[in-house]
Protein backbone atom coordinates (compact mmCIF):
# COMPACT_ATOMS: atom_id res chain seq x y z
CA UNK A 1 0.00 0.00 0.00
CA UNK A 2 1.41 3.36 -1.26
CA UNK A 3 2.09 5.42 2.37
CA UNK A 4 5.06 7.01 1.80
CA UNK A 5 4.16 11.35 1.38
CA UNK A 6 8.05 11.69 0.04
CA UNK A 7 10.79 9.45 -1.16
CA UNK A 8 14.55 9.81 -1.45
CA UNK A 9 16.78 8.46 -3.82
CA UNK A 10 20.66 7.49 -3.13
CA UNK A 11 21.70 6.95 0.36
CA UNK A 12 24.81 7.88 0.70
CA UNK A 13 25.48 10.26 3.85
CA UNK A 14 23.54 13.72 2.63
CA UNK A 15 20.43 11.13 1.46
CA UNK A 16 20.35 8.88 4.32
CA UNK A 17 20.09 11.95 6.94
CA UNK A 18 17.70 13.28 4.66
CA UNK A 19 15.31 10.82 4.93
CA UNK A 20 16.01 10.28 8.72
CA UNK A 21 15.31 14.30 9.07
CA UNK A 22 12.12 13.80 7.18
CA UNK A 23 11.30 10.78 9.40
CA UNK A 24 11.72 12.51 12.44
CA UNK A 25 9.48 15.35 11.18
CA UNK A 26 6.36 12.89 11.17
CA UNK A 27 6.39 12.46 7.42
CA UNK A 28 6.29 9.02 5.74
CA UNK A 29 9.05 8.44 3.75
CA UNK A 30 10.21 5.82 1.23
CA UNK A 31 13.97 5.24 0.27
CA UNK A 32 16.05 3.51 -2.30
CA UNK A 33 19.58 3.01 -3.49
CA UNK A 34 21.11 1.32 -6.51
CA UNK A 35 22.95 -0.96 -4.25
CA UNK A 36 20.76 -3.14 -2.24
CA UNK A 37 23.07 -3.36 0.07
CA UNK A 38 23.16 0.04 1.29
CA UNK A 39 19.02 0.07 1.64
CA UNK A 40 18.86 -2.63 3.74
CA UNK A 41 21.73 -1.16 6.36
CA UNK A 42 19.97 2.07 5.77
CA UNK A 43 16.55 0.48 7.41
CA UNK A 44 18.67 -1.33 9.88
CA UNK A 45 19.92 1.94 11.65
CA UNK A 46 16.73 3.85 10.92
CA UNK A 47 16.00 2.45 14.56
CA UNK A 48 12.75 4.53 16.48
CA UNK A 49 11.89 5.91 13.03
CA UNK A 50 11.48 2.74 11.07
CA UNK A 51 7.72 2.75 11.24
CA UNK A 52 7.85 5.74 9.18
CA UNK A 53 10.71 4.80 6.98
CA UNK A 54 9.49 2.05 3.69
CA UNK A 55 12.86 0.57 2.61
CA UNK A 56 12.63 -0.39 -1.51
CA UNK A 57 15.00 -2.87 -2.95
CA UNK A 58 13.62 -1.99 -6.45
CA UNK A 59 12.95 1.60 -8.52
CA UNK A 60 9.31 0.52 -9.12
CA UNK A 61 8.58 -0.69 -5.37
CA UNK A 62 9.97 2.84 -4.63
CA UNK A 63 7.89 4.74 -7.04
CA UNK A 64 4.40 2.23 -5.38
CA UNK A 65 5.15 2.95 -2.35
CA UNK A 66 4.35 6.77 -2.57
CA UNK A 67 1.22 8.49 -2.45
CA UNK A 68 0.49 10.48 -5.98
CA UNK A 69 1.16 12.74 -6.73
CA UNK A 70 4.65 11.95 -5.78
CA UNK A 71 7.14 14.05 -4.63
CA UNK A 72 10.95 12.27 -5.28
CA UNK A 73 14.10 13.80 -3.73
CA UNK A 74 17.47 12.53 -5.89
CA UNK A 75 20.31 12.49 -3.80
CA UNK A 76 23.42 11.26 -5.94
CA UNK A 77 26.54 12.34 -7.65
CA UNK A 78 26.08 15.56 -9.32
CA UNK A 79 26.25 14.92 -13.10
CA UNK A 80 25.45 12.21 -15.25
CA UNK A 81 23.64 9.77 -12.20
CA UNK A 82 21.03 12.39 -12.18
CA UNK A 83 20.17 12.07 -15.70
CA UNK A 84 20.77 8.39 -15.50
CA UNK A 85 18.49 8.52 -12.65
CA UNK A 86 15.55 10.75 -14.07
CA UNK A 87 15.57 8.52 -17.13
CA UNK A 88 14.94 5.41 -14.99
CA UNK A 89 12.66 6.89 -13.12
CA UNK A 90 10.53 8.74 -15.94
CA UNK A 91 8.46 5.75 -17.27
CA UNK A 92 7.53 4.83 -13.59
CA UNK A 93 6.26 8.03 -12.65
CA UNK A 94 2.94 9.74 -13.15
CA UNK A 95 2.09 13.38 -14.16
CA UNK A 96 2.21 15.91 -11.67
CA UNK A 97 4.62 13.50 -9.89
CA UNK A 98 7.87 16.23 -8.94
CA UNK A 99 11.84 15.31 -9.06
CA UNK A 100 13.99 17.14 -7.08
CA UNK A 101 17.19 17.10 -7.98
CA UNK A 102 19.30 17.45 -4.10
CA UNK A 103 22.68 17.41 -5.30
CA UNK A 104 25.09 20.12 -6.16
CA UNK A 105 24.26 20.50 -9.92
CA UNK A 106 25.80 22.89 -12.39
CA UNK A 107 23.18 24.86 -12.48
CA UNK A 108 22.95 25.07 -16.97
CA UNK A 109 22.80 20.72 -16.46
CA UNK A 110 19.41 22.14 -13.92
CA UNK A 111 18.21 24.38 -17.15
CA UNK A 112 19.15 21.72 -19.32
CA UNK A 113 17.06 19.32 -17.38
CA UNK A 114 14.04 21.81 -17.16
CA UNK A 115 13.65 21.91 -20.91
CA UNK A 116 14.21 18.18 -21.11
CA UNK A 117 10.79 17.72 -19.04
CA UNK A 118 9.08 20.22 -19.97
CA UNK A 119 5.60 18.50 -21.79
CA UNK A 120 6.25 15.27 -19.97
CA UNK A 121 3.81 16.04 -17.02
CA UNK A 122 6.74 15.72 -14.47
CA UNK A 123 7.42 18.86 -12.25
CA UNK A 124 11.20 19.41 -11.88
CA UNK A 125 12.70 21.50 -8.66
CA UNK A 126 16.62 22.07 -8.45
CA UNK A 127 17.10 22.70 -5.02
CA UNK A 128 20.19 23.41 -3.28
CA UNK A 129 20.98 21.60 -0.03
CA UNK A 130 23.91 23.48 2.30
CA UNK A 131 25.09 21.87 5.79
CA UNK A 132 26.75 18.82 5.33
CA UNK A 133 26.06 16.10 7.13
CA UNK A 134 25.03 17.22 10.17
CA UNK A 135 22.79 19.89 8.43
CA UNK A 136 21.55 17.18 6.29
CA UNK A 137 19.89 15.62 9.20
CA UNK A 138 19.01 18.26 11.95
CA UNK A 139 18.31 20.84 9.61
CA UNK A 140 19.89 22.29 6.28
CA UNK A 141 19.69 25.45 4.44
CA UNK A 142 17.81 24.51 1.49
CA UNK A 143 17.32 26.89 -1.61
CA UNK A 144 14.54 25.84 -4.27
CA UNK A 145 14.37 26.46 -7.97
CA UNK A 146 11.51 25.64 -10.29
CA UNK A 147 7.80 27.31 -10.69
CA UNK A 148 6.41 28.65 -7.61
CA UNK A 149 3.18 26.33 -7.66
CA UNK A 150 5.56 23.08 -7.54
CA UNK A 151 6.97 24.92 -4.60
CA UNK A 152 3.96 25.38 -2.59
CA UNK A 153 3.67 21.69 -3.45
CA UNK A 154 6.55 20.94 -1.22
CA UNK A 155 7.10 24.02 1.02
CA UNK A 156 5.16 21.75 3.99
CA UNK A 157 7.76 19.23 4.10
CA UNK A 158 11.31 21.29 2.86
CA UNK A 159 10.33 23.67 5.76
CA UNK A 160 9.82 21.47 8.86
CA UNK A 161 13.18 19.52 7.87
CA UNK A 162 14.98 23.13 7.49
CA UNK A 163 17.41 24.62 9.46
CA UNK A 164 15.88 27.81 11.64
CA UNK A 165 17.20 31.14 12.49
CA UNK A 166 15.07 32.55 15.51
CA UNK A 167 12.65 29.88 14.22
CA UNK A 168 12.52 30.63 10.70
CA UNK A 169 12.78 28.22 8.63
CA UNK A 170 15.99 28.60 6.31
CA UNK A 171 13.85 27.32 3.37
CA UNK A 172 13.18 29.16 0.71
CA UNK A 173 11.19 29.70 -3.30
CA UNK A 174 14.08 31.56 -5.04
CA UNK A 175 12.90 31.21 -8.71
CA UNK A 176 12.55 29.57 -11.74
CA UNK A 177 14.52 26.84 -13.25
CA UNK A 178 18.09 26.80 -12.30
CA UNK A 179 18.00 29.38 -9.52
CA UNK A 180 18.13 27.04 -6.09
CA UNK A 181 21.48 26.00 -7.81
CA UNK A 182 22.77 28.80 -8.93
CA UNK A 183 22.36 30.36 -5.44
CA UNK A 184 24.07 27.14 -4.10
CA UNK A 185 27.00 27.23 -6.22
CA UNK A 186 27.33 30.80 -4.94
CA UNK A 187 27.11 29.96 -1.87
CA UNK A 188 29.94 27.46 -2.54
CA UNK A 189 32.26 30.16 -4.33
CA UNK A 190 31.88 32.17 -1.11
CA UNK A 191 32.07 29.39 1.07
CA UNK A 192 35.72 28.97 -0.69
CA UNK A 193 36.86 32.22 -0.28
CA UNK A 194 35.59 32.52 3.64
CA UNK A 195 37.75 29.39 4.11
CA UNK A 196 41.22 30.51 1.85
CA UNK A 197 41.00 33.63 4.02
CA UNK A 198 40.78 31.95 6.97
CA UNK A 199 43.77 29.71 5.75
CA UNK A 200 45.84 32.63 5.39
CA UNK A 201 45.18 34.15 8.09
CA UNK A 202 45.87 31.11 10.24
CA UNK A 203 49.08 31.57 7.92
CA UNK A 204 50.41 34.50 9.44
CA UNK A 205 49.75 33.16 13.00
CA UNK A 206 51.78 30.44 12.26
CA UNK A 207 54.26 31.53 9.82
CA UNK A 208 54.78 35.21 10.82
CA UNK A 209 53.94 35.38 14.40
CA UNK A 210 55.09 31.45 15.18
CA UNK A 211 52.26 30.46 16.70
CA UNK A 212 51.31 26.66 17.29
CA UNK A 213 48.12 25.23 16.49
CA UNK A 214 46.56 25.52 20.13
CA UNK A 215 47.33 29.12 20.47
CA UNK A 216 45.69 30.10 16.90
CA UNK A 217 42.74 27.94 17.97
CA UNK A 218 42.47 30.43 21.49
CA UNK A 219 42.46 33.06 18.16
CA UNK A 220 39.94 32.03 16.47
CA UNK A 221 38.01 30.99 19.81
CA UNK A 222 38.14 34.20 20.86
CA UNK A 223 36.63 35.78 17.60
CA UNK A 224 33.66 33.27 17.57
CA UNK A 225 31.95 35.83 20.22
CA UNK A 226 33.22 38.97 17.96
CA UNK A 227 31.94 40.32 14.74
CA UNK A 228 33.50 37.22 12.89
CA UNK A 229 31.16 34.78 14.77
CA UNK A 230 30.32 32.02 12.54
CA UNK A 231 30.67 28.35 11.96
CA UNK A 232 33.41 28.29 9.70
CA UNK A 233 35.26 30.36 12.83
CA UNK A 234 34.04 27.99 14.89
CA UNK A 235 35.45 24.76 13.49
CA UNK A 236 38.18 26.27 12.86
CA UNK A 237 39.05 26.71 16.61
CA UNK A 238 38.16 23.47 17.02
CA UNK A 239 39.86 21.71 14.31
CA UNK A 240 42.92 23.46 15.65
CA UNK A 241 42.43 21.74 19.01
CA UNK A 242 42.02 18.56 17.99
CA UNK A 243 45.13 15.90 18.35
CA UNK A 244 45.73 13.39 16.03
CA UNK A 245 45.92 9.69 18.15
CA UNK A 246 48.78 8.57 16.21
CA UNK A 247 51.58 10.93 16.54
CA UNK A 248 50.40 12.92 19.12
CA UNK A 249 50.55 16.00 17.43
CA UNK A 250 47.60 18.59 16.72
CA UNK A 251 45.89 17.15 13.47
CA UNK A 252 46.70 20.23 11.02
CA UNK A 253 50.26 19.79 11.28
CA UNK A 254 49.92 16.19 9.63
CA UNK A 255 47.45 16.88 6.87
CA UNK A 256 48.66 17.20 3.56
CA UNK A 257 48.39 21.00 2.03
CA UNK A 258 47.15 19.83 -0.92
CA UNK A 259 43.41 20.86 -1.26
CA UNK A 260 40.53 19.17 -3.19
CA UNK A 261 37.42 20.49 -4.98
CA UNK A 262 34.54 19.32 -6.47
CA UNK A 263 33.82 22.21 -9.13
CA UNK A 264 30.98 24.31 -7.62
CA UNK A 265 33.68 27.17 -6.59
CA UNK A 266 35.24 26.82 -10.18
CA UNK A 267 31.81 27.47 -11.27
CA UNK A 268 31.25 30.64 -9.30
CA UNK A 269 34.08 31.88 -11.22
CA UNK A 270 32.94 30.74 -15.00
CA UNK A 271 29.94 32.21 -14.40
CA UNK A 272 31.28 34.91 -12.91
CA UNK A 273 33.66 36.30 -15.34
CA UNK A 274 30.69 35.32 -18.35
CA UNK A 275 29.09 37.98 -17.06
CA UNK A 276 31.61 40.38 -16.49
CA UNK A 277 31.18 40.40 -12.63
CA UNK A 278 34.45 40.88 -10.90
CA UNK A 279 34.61 38.02 -8.14
CA UNK A 280 38.42 38.56 -7.44
CA UNK A 281 37.86 36.63 -3.74
CA UNK A 282 35.95 33.81 -4.72
CA UNK A 283 39.09 33.66 -8.06
CA UNK A 284 41.69 33.75 -5.35
CA UNK A 285 40.30 31.10 -3.70
CA UNK A 286 39.78 28.79 -6.21
CA UNK A 287 43.37 29.34 -7.46
CA UNK A 288 44.84 29.06 -4.52
CA UNK A 289 43.25 25.03 -4.45
CA UNK A 290 44.79 24.84 -7.28
CA UNK A 291 48.16 25.55 -6.41
CA UNK A 292 48.12 23.91 -3.47
CA UNK A 293 47.67 20.74 -5.24
CA UNK A 294 50.70 21.15 -6.95
CA UNK A 295 52.68 20.19 -4.21
CA UNK A 296 55.52 18.83 -6.13
CA UNK A 297 56.19 21.56 -8.14
CA UNK A 298 55.83 24.22 -4.99
CA UNK A 299 58.79 21.88 -2.95
CA UNK A 300 61.25 22.91 -5.79
CA UNK A 301 60.57 25.75 -6.03
CA UNK A 302 61.22 26.32 -2.14
CA UNK A 303 64.57 25.02 -2.65
CA UNK A 304 65.36 26.79 -5.53
CA UNK A 305 63.92 30.57 -4.44
CA UNK A 306 63.85 29.64 -0.54
CA UNK A 307 61.77 31.37 1.94
CA UNK A 308 62.03 35.50 2.96
CA UNK A 309 63.64 35.80 6.18
CA UNK A 310 60.78 37.36 8.41
CA UNK A 311 61.47 40.37 9.27
CA UNK A 312 60.11 43.65 10.63
CA UNK A 313 57.34 41.04 12.96
CA UNK A 314 54.48 43.43 15.24
CA UNK A 315 54.18 41.29 18.10
CA UNK A 316 51.06 41.25 20.23
CA UNK A 317 47.50 42.38 20.43
CA UNK A 318 47.27 44.70 18.25
CA UNK A 319 48.60 42.58 15.32
CA UNK A 320 45.89 39.77 16.51
CA UNK A 321 43.38 42.46 16.01
CA UNK A 322 44.45 43.40 12.93
CA UNK A 323 43.73 40.24 11.64
CA UNK A 324 40.30 40.21 13.00
CA UNK A 325 39.58 43.03 11.31
CA UNK A 326 41.46 42.33 8.15
CA UNK A 327 39.45 38.94 7.94
CA UNK A 328 36.44 41.09 8.43
CA UNK A 329 37.10 43.30 5.44
CA UNK A 330 37.73 40.85 3.54
CA UNK A 331 34.95 38.94 4.25
CA UNK A 332 32.96 42.36 2.99
CA UNK A 333 34.65 42.25 -0.47
CA UNK A 334 33.93 38.77 -1.17
CA UNK A 335 30.00 38.94 -0.24
CA UNK A 336 29.64 42.06 -1.89
CA UNK A 337 31.22 39.88 -4.79
CA UNK A 338 29.34 36.74 -4.63
CA UNK A 339 25.97 38.87 -4.39
CA UNK A 340 26.66 40.80 -7.51
CA UNK A 341 26.96 38.07 -9.24
CA UNK A 342 24.04 36.90 -8.29
CA UNK A 343 22.61 40.03 -9.34
CA UNK A 344 23.88 39.98 -12.60
CA UNK A 345 22.49 36.19 -12.98
CA UNK A 346 18.71 37.12 -11.73
CA UNK A 347 18.94 40.12 -14.60
CA UNK A 348 20.65 37.96 -16.87
CA UNK A 349 18.15 34.73 -16.52
CA UNK A 350 14.92 36.76 -15.36
CA UNK A 351 15.09 34.58 -12.03
CA UNK A 352 14.51 38.11 -9.49
CA UNK A 353 16.04 36.65 -7.05
CA UNK A 354 15.11 38.02 -3.88
CA UNK A 355 18.34 39.30 -2.29
CA UNK A 356 17.48 39.49 1.72
CA UNK A 357 15.62 36.29 1.17
CA UNK A 358 19.07 34.55 0.09
CA UNK A 359 20.84 36.05 3.43
CA UNK A 360 18.49 35.31 5.46
CA UNK A 361 18.29 30.92 4.58
CA UNK A 362 21.93 31.26 5.03
CA UNK A 363 21.85 32.38 8.41
CA UNK A 364 21.49 29.22 9.77
CA UNK A 365 22.32 25.65 8.60
CA UNK A 366 24.20 25.87 5.73
CA UNK A 367 28.33 26.10 6.17
CA UNK A 368 28.66 30.01 5.86
CA UNK A 369 26.16 30.15 8.47
CA UNK A 370 26.97 33.81 10.58
CA UNK A 371 25.85 37.09 12.48
CA UNK A 372 27.24 38.75 9.53
CA UNK A 373 24.44 37.45 6.99
CA UNK A 374 21.74 38.41 9.01
CA UNK A 375 23.25 42.24 9.05
CA UNK A 376 23.33 41.58 5.01
CA UNK A 377 19.76 40.28 5.18
CA UNK A 378 18.63 43.88 7.04
CA UNK A 379 21.17 46.12 4.60
CA UNK A 380 19.42 44.27 1.47
CA UNK A 381 15.79 44.52 3.45
CA UNK A 382 16.69 48.40 3.92
CA UNK A 383 17.90 48.89 0.33
CA UNK A 384 16.71 45.93 -1.88
CA UNK A 385 18.46 47.57 -5.26
CA UNK A 386 21.50 48.07 -3.62
CA UNK A 387 24.53 47.78 -6.70
CA UNK A 388 27.05 46.78 -4.37
CA UNK A 389 27.03 45.55 -0.82
CA UNK A 390 29.67 48.00 0.25
CA UNK A 391 27.35 51.00 -0.93
CA UNK A 392 24.91 50.26 1.63
CA UNK A 393 25.09 52.11 5.09
CA UNK A 394 26.14 49.30 7.43
CA UNK A 395 28.96 48.05 5.52
CA UNK A 396 30.43 51.50 4.35
CA UNK A 397 30.56 51.72 7.68
CA UNK A 398 32.82 48.72 7.90
CA UNK A 399 34.79 49.12 5.68
CA UNK A 400 35.78 52.33 7.09
CA UNK A 401 36.38 50.43 10.17
CA UNK A 402 38.64 47.47 8.99
CA UNK A 403 40.70 48.89 5.87
CA UNK A 404 43.39 50.00 7.75
CA UNK A 405 43.86 46.66 9.76
CA UNK A 406 43.34 44.80 5.90
CA UNK A 407 46.61 47.04 4.54
CA UNK A 408 48.70 46.62 7.40
CA UNK A 409 48.24 42.36 7.50
CA UNK A 410 48.42 42.56 3.42
CA UNK A 411 51.30 44.80 2.96
CA UNK A 412 53.09 43.07 6.03
CA UNK A 413 52.23 39.77 4.91
CA UNK A 414 53.71 40.45 1.29
CA UNK A 415 57.18 41.92 3.04
CA UNK A 416 57.67 38.78 4.09
CA UNK A 417 56.67 36.45 1.83
CA UNK A 418 53.51 35.02 2.94
CA UNK A 419 50.85 34.03 0.40
CA UNK A 420 47.56 36.38 1.20
CA UNK A 421 46.25 36.71 -2.44
CA UNK A 422 42.30 36.21 -1.16
CA UNK A 423 42.78 38.91 1.34
CA UNK A 424 45.41 40.75 -1.35
CA UNK A 425 42.38 40.62 -4.06
CA UNK A 426 39.95 41.97 -1.47
CA UNK A 427 42.26 45.59 -0.94
CA UNK A 428 42.81 45.52 -4.82
CA UNK A 429 38.79 45.28 -5.60
CA UNK A 430 38.02 47.85 -3.11
CA UNK A 431 40.62 50.43 -4.28
CA UNK A 432 39.31 49.99 -7.91
CA UNK A 433 35.65 49.99 -7.26
CA UNK A 434 36.29 53.30 -5.22
CA UNK A 435 38.87 54.79 -7.68
CA UNK A 436 36.52 57.66 -10.22
CA UNK A 437 39.31 57.71 -12.64
CA UNK A 438 41.20 54.29 -12.97
CA UNK A 439 43.83 53.60 -15.62
CA UNK A 440 42.02 51.95 -18.43
CA UNK A 441 42.35 54.84 -20.18
CA UNK A 442 45.65 54.06 -21.35
CA UNK A 443 44.67 49.83 -21.96
CA UNK A 444 42.02 51.64 -24.56
CA UNK A 445 45.00 53.73 -25.86
CA UNK A 446 47.10 50.30 -26.34
CA UNK A 447 43.96 48.85 -27.99
CA UNK A 448 43.37 51.35 -30.21
CA UNK A 449 46.80 51.66 -31.04
CA UNK A 450 47.22 47.84 -31.76
CA UNK A 451 44.00 46.78 -32.69
CA UNK A 452 41.69 50.13 -34.00
CA UNK A 453 39.39 49.40 -31.08
CA UNK A 454 38.72 52.66 -31.10
CA UNK A 455 37.79 54.68 -27.72
CA UNK A 456 35.47 57.31 -26.36
CA UNK A 457 36.81 60.61 -24.99
CA UNK A 458 35.96 62.93 -21.92
CA UNK A 459 35.02 66.03 -23.51
CA UNK A 460 33.65 64.57 -27.01
CA UNK A 461 31.11 62.09 -27.85
CA UNK A 462 31.30 59.45 -30.50
CA UNK A 463 33.96 56.82 -30.81
CA UNK A 464 37.23 58.08 -31.39
CA UNK A 465 41.18 57.25 -32.71
CA UNK A 466 44.04 58.28 -31.34
CA UNK A 467 47.34 59.77 -33.61
CA UNK A 468 49.15 57.20 -34.12
C1 LIG B 1 27.65 22.69 1.80
C2 LIG B 1 29.00 22.33 1.24
C3 LIG B 1 28.88 21.07 0.46
C4 LIG B 1 30.19 20.38 0.18
C5 LIG B 1 30.93 21.00 -0.93
C6 LIG B 1 32.40 20.98 -0.73
O1 LIG B 1 27.20 23.77 1.49
O2 LIG B 1 27.09 21.88 2.54
O3 LIG B 1 29.46 23.32 0.39
O4 LIG B 1 28.12 21.35 -0.68
O5 LIG B 1 30.95 20.27 1.31
O6 LIG B 1 30.61 20.25 -2.06
O7 LIG B 1 32.94 21.35 -1.91
P1 LIG B 1 34.43 21.09 -2.31
O8 LIG B 1 34.65 19.62 -2.24
O9 LIG B 1 34.50 21.64 -3.68
O10 LIG B 1 35.24 21.83 -1.29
Amino acid sequence: MAEAEIGVIGLGTMGSNLALNIADNGYHVAVFNRTTSRTREFAETAGPLSDRVTACETLEAFVAAIKPPRPVIIMVKAGEPVDQQIAALRPLMQSNDILIDAGNANFRDTMRRFSELEGSGLTFIGMGVSGGEDGARNGPSIMVGGTEPAWRRVEPVLTAISAKYKGEPCAAWLGENGAGHFVKTIHNGIEYADMQMIAEVYGVMRDHLGMDAPSIAGVFSAWSTGPLDSYLIDITSEVLTAYDPKSGQPIVDVIVDAAGQKGTGRWSVIESQIMGVPATAIEAAVAARSLSAMREQRAVAQARFGLPEQSERREGQAVIEDLEKALLAGKVAAYAQGFAVMAAASDEFGWNLPMAEIARIWRAGCIIRSQFLDEIATAYAERPDTGNLVMTPSFATKIEATDGALRRVVSQAVLNGLPVPALASAVGYFDSYRRARGTANLVQAQRDFFGAHGFERLDEEGEHHGPW
